[in-house]
């Protein structure tokens, strides 16, 4: 008897199995249990032996259980132990909240003014609510110019039986020209980066976009002055060194001679290259300021000449940073804004 339960004690893998093995030995109706009845039939002789060895036996039997019991549950609490075993010095993961991103215009708006900005420029700003004498008569541009027309201006409403003429949302940045040129006189060197509408809306327009406006006014700024300038800037801004621009006669209002400027690019396997190939994209307009429109900014043109130009942001962000179209920059789509955003 001993032998077999200290046996079966000891290989028992769980708290069950030895529960079944107590009641088995040491129950009420377990095996050593009805040993210790069957000693009211002995006799007097045999009792006093098997009585003390049976008793003993039981005790003998309890202390195993118990011994295994805790040694069963050491060995769970090891386990578990082992199971939620943790390495405090693993690094901790990335944060799971993700920052946000400079968009795309913010970023070339400053890549712009800081090329700029090592060339001499200043920024000067302008209303995007502007009076239509400093977005168009200042600049040359009479009453009856198509850029007046209603299709492609956003006009400001009056009051009713309020007769002067309504403001608009700017549609270039060219006002700023006679801001700045009011402001501080000649000579003068600004860029003006900021917001301009138009009523237009297709993969390459949208009804809000982004200029830059160049001025340069000294006593004598020529052409060649234009010229440099914007290669230097091409150069810087697009990171080639051999940029070269096309000079296209053209006309606005407030410049002249004017001329649109086109750079070479190629759009090999899709993928656009600035400097290289026979295309030509156009990236903006420019020319010598106009007389009359020093004339509106309070300067001499008799003393004073200088060069203008504007150009296209979300145009010109679209070509470096290979952005298809123009109107997902408005969009505010997250996905959007992680791809092309820029970490701050
Ligand atoms: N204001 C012109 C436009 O919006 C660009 C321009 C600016 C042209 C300055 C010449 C000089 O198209």
């Amino acid at each position: 008897l001993r032998g077999k339960y200290l046996g079966l004690i000891a290989g028992a893998g769980d708290e069950e199995t030895l529960e079944a093995l107590r009641v088995q030995a040491v129950g009420k109706k377990g095996e050593i249990s009805l040993k210790m009845r069957e000693l009211g039939r002995m006799s007097p002789e045999e009792r006093q032996v098997a009585g003390p060895a049976l008793n003993a036996l039981k005790d003998e039997i309890n202390a195993a259980l118990a011994a295994k019991k805790a040694a069963l549950a050491d060995a769970a609490l090891d386990e578990r132990l082992r199971a939620e075993w943790l390495d405090v010095t693993l690094p901790g993961r990335a944060a799971a909240r993700r920052g946000g991103t400079i968009h795309p215009i913010s970023q070339v708006t400053e890549e712009v003014t800081a090329i700029f900005a090592d060339m001499g420029f200043a920024v000067a700003e302008g209303p995007q609510i502007e009076s239509d004498w400093y977005n168009f008569d200042a600049l040359n541009i009479p009453g009856h110019h198509p850029s007046r027309q209603e299709m492609d201006t956003f006009y400001m409403h009056r009051a009713e039986g309020d007769d002067r003429p309504p403001h608009v949302l700017r549609t270039h940045t060219s006002p700023v020209q006679i801001r700045a040129m009011q402001k501080t006189g000649a000579p003068i060197r600004v860029i003006a980066p900021g917001r301009v509408y138009r009523a237009d809306y297709d993969q390459t327009h949208t009804p809000m976009f982004h200029q830059v406006e160049g001025l340069a006014i000294d006593k004598d700024i020529s052409m060649a002055n234009l010229k440099w300038v914007l290669e230097e800037f091409c150069r810087a801004f697009f990171e080639v060194d051999d940029v070269e621009l096309r000079f296209r006669a053209s006309h606005f209002p407030f410049t002249e001679p004017s001329a649109e400027v086109d750079i070479r690019c190629s759009w090999e396997g899709g993928s656009l290259k600035i400097g290289e190939g026979d295309g030509w994209l156009e990236i903006l307009g420019s020319g010598m300021v106009h007389p009359h429109v020093l004339r509106s900014g309070g300067i001499d043109p008799d003393q004073w000449q200088g060069f203008a130009f504007g150009m296209g942001i979300d145009r010109i962000a679209m070509l470096k940073y290979g952005i298809p179209d123009l109107r997902a920059f408005f969009d505010s789509d997250l996905r959007w804004l992680r791809h092309y955003g820029f970490s701050a």
